[in-house]
């Protein structure tokens, strides 16, 4: 569409040159203003005159029939017409679908992808579950929401670093330790895992309400292994190995793979060279034993770094952290996406690095999501109120697999088309809505197969897949773009949604919003749909129409598959 628009555009402003007005706005102005009419009565572009109207001291109703008078005729634009203070444009079809085709074709799946991060470097932090923890439903927004926000980067030309910042140091290992040495054994671990060790922890936390000498136990362990304790940092990269090989049958799942796994206790070591350059720009404070940065001058809360016993909290490592990264990758950005409890937290340190005088504070950005809830209870571990991620994935991989067995039993690769598609649902499901929603998640409606969902998007997709193998590798149909013909209105439709791609892929970027990406592909899917059904496309007998179709089938294909991957959806080509 930006084709087309821009050269509306350039007629409007050649029209305002001709009509003498005094330093028109250049063509880019004018792209920006065009609007879409809400209805195709309206036509298909809309130009708004309001603006002009103190320059050219004339009602903007006025000045859209004088643009329209001194309007040169283009291929693209069939005629124009003026409609209260708007001059509305009304697209040659034909001509428009031969453009748009012709775009969407030689790009295939780079269309929609763009240059506009070239050479900038943007590091992205996300998922990042804290180890020996159960990953669950409250950690499926960093995650998909994350790695969608690095796909829409990586399409936009930036380069990304996706970088998983393991919860993977502090006082929970002492706790850890000391129940494993109470409780556990090598053997019920290595052949449980991580659920074992979730286990062992919620023991700690119940034996220590009885018993909270417990608790000073574990502080010890976690000093010991603090200071280097052979023993303890045996265990605890056991545990984390544990952990890290479930997380990443998940994120295999979901098709993640990331670019660095270092996590919080791969900073601890650095924070004293931190704390010294804060000393020296004199804003460390100390309160009852602990170190601090007072930021109530800023409106918060003070910034904790160390605990009295002179161990390093959460927010040292994320401030060593930071400075390492901009050291190692010298980033444009750096995203943090972690839900919305967490934004003061980030405010706080994202000062304290301006405090200590790095200009860059504002390369730091954190993306904030709501909260999930599970029928209307706040997640909690202790209680069991979680639904974990491989369970949720199991439970939908099997009734995807059973409704496969049902609808299409010779279908080959079914388990990995059955995964595809039952994860894909909870995806889809999760980014439906804007990020910042709360969610009350239930099992049931991330998978009711209704409607609006996943598998309906991956549904559409094999489609179009199965039109084009029809044709057993002919591809002559994609040589006649000078031969395309619109002959149905939702043959205009379609290749009207599908011209609206790139600029739909920029505003979930500006936006840090999956979701815009998650309801185009449901209105690309339902116009496709609503195509299919009532053109014959394989069956068209005229050719000019056949082939307008088939090319617009393989066009919403390449779509519909890059719109599934920045979102982590996959893209089975048969169901
Ligand atoms: N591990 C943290 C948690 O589970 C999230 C970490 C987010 N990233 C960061 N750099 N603080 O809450």
């Amino acid at each position: 569409m930006d084709y087309v628009k821009k050269m509306t555009a350039k007629l409007i402003h050649d029209a305002l040159v001709s009509m003498n007005m005094n330093a028109p706005p250049d063509t880019a102005m004018i792209t920006d203003t065009l609007e879409y009419p809400p209805s195709p009565e309206n036509g298909d572009l809309a130009f708004p005159c309001f603006r002009l109207s103190k320059a050219l001291r004339k009602a903007p109703a006025v000045i859209a029939r004088d643009i329209k008078e001194n309007l040169k005729t283009c291929g693209i634009i069939e005629k124009a017409e003026v409609a209260g203070g708007y001059l509305n444009f009304f697209f040659d079809r034909s001509e428009f679908l031969r453009i748009m085709l012709q775009e969407i074709l030689k790009k295939g799946e780079s269309y929609g992808s763009s240059e506009e991060g070239h050479g900038k470097t943007v590091v992205i932090d996300y998922s990042s579950p804290n180890v020996a923890k159960p990953f669950h439903i409250g950690h499926l927004g960093t995650t998909v929401i994350g790695h969608s926000i690095k796909k829409l980067h990586e399409f936009s030309g930036y380069k990304c670093i996706g970088v998983n910042h393991l919860g993977d140091w502090g006082t929970q290992f002492g706790k850890l330790i000391v129940a494993y040495r109470k409780w556990g054994d090598e053997q019920t671990v290595i052949n449980i895992g991580i659920d074992e060790l979730v286990r062992l922890y919620v023991r700690f936390h119940s034996e220590a309400e009885a018993d909270p000498s417990l608790n000073d136990l574990a502080r010890r362990e976690f000093t010991k292994l603090e200071n280097g304790d052979p023993e303890n940092r045996k265990l605890w990269k056991w545990f984390i190995d544990i952990s890290l090989n479930e997380y990443k049958k998940t994120y295999a799942q979901l098709g993640i793979e990331f670019d660095s796994y270092r996590g919080e206790s791969f900073y601890y070591d650095k924070v004293p060279a931190v704390l010294e350059k804060m000393k020296e720009r004199g804003i460390l404070k100390t309160d009852d034993g602990a170190t601090m940065i007072d930021l109530e001058e800023y409106g918060m809360p003070p910034c904790l770094v160390l605990k009295s016993d002179g161990s390093t909290l959460y927010p040292a490592r994320d401030i060593a952290a930071a400075i390492y990264r901009m050291e190692t990758y010298n980033f444009d950005k750096c995203i943090y996406v972690t839900d919305a409890g967490q934004s003061l937290y980030f405010r706080q340190w994202f000062k304290v690095i301006s405090l200590m005088d790095y200009d860059w504070e504002d390369r730091l950005v954190h993306v904030p999501y709501g909260k999930v809830s599970i029928g209307g209870e706040k997640l909690a571990t202790r209680t069991g109120n979680v639904i974990l991620l491989k369970d949720l994935f199991r439970i939908a991989i099997e009734k995807v697999s059973s409704i496969i067995d049902e609808k299409n039993p010779g279908l080959e690769n079914k388990a990995e088309a059955a995964e595809a598609v039952g994860v894909g649902a909870i995806v889809f499901h999760y980014l439906s809505g804007g990020r910042i929603k709360n969610i009350d998640f239930t099992i049931e409606d991330a998978l009711s197969f209704d409607g609006n969902t996943g598998p309906y998007a991956q549904y559409t997709y094999a489609r179009t897949c199965s039109i084009l193998s029809k044709l057993d590798g002919d591809q002559s149909y994609r040589s006649g773009t000078d031969n395309i013909l619109n002959t149905a209105d939702e043959e205009f439709e379609l290749i009207k949604i599908l011209s609206l791609f790139p600029e739909k892929v920029k505003a979930a970027l500006d936006g840090y919003e999956p979701s815009l990406i998650t309801r185009y592909i449901f209105e690309v899917a339902t116009v496709f749909n609503r195509f299919y059904h009532n053109c014959q496309v394989l069956g068209a007998k005229e050719s000019a129409v056949r082939n307008t179709r088939l090319m617009l089938t393989e066009a919403t294909g390449h779509v519909l598959k890059s719109a599934f991957g920045l979102i982590c959806m996959k893209a089975p080509e048969k169901i």
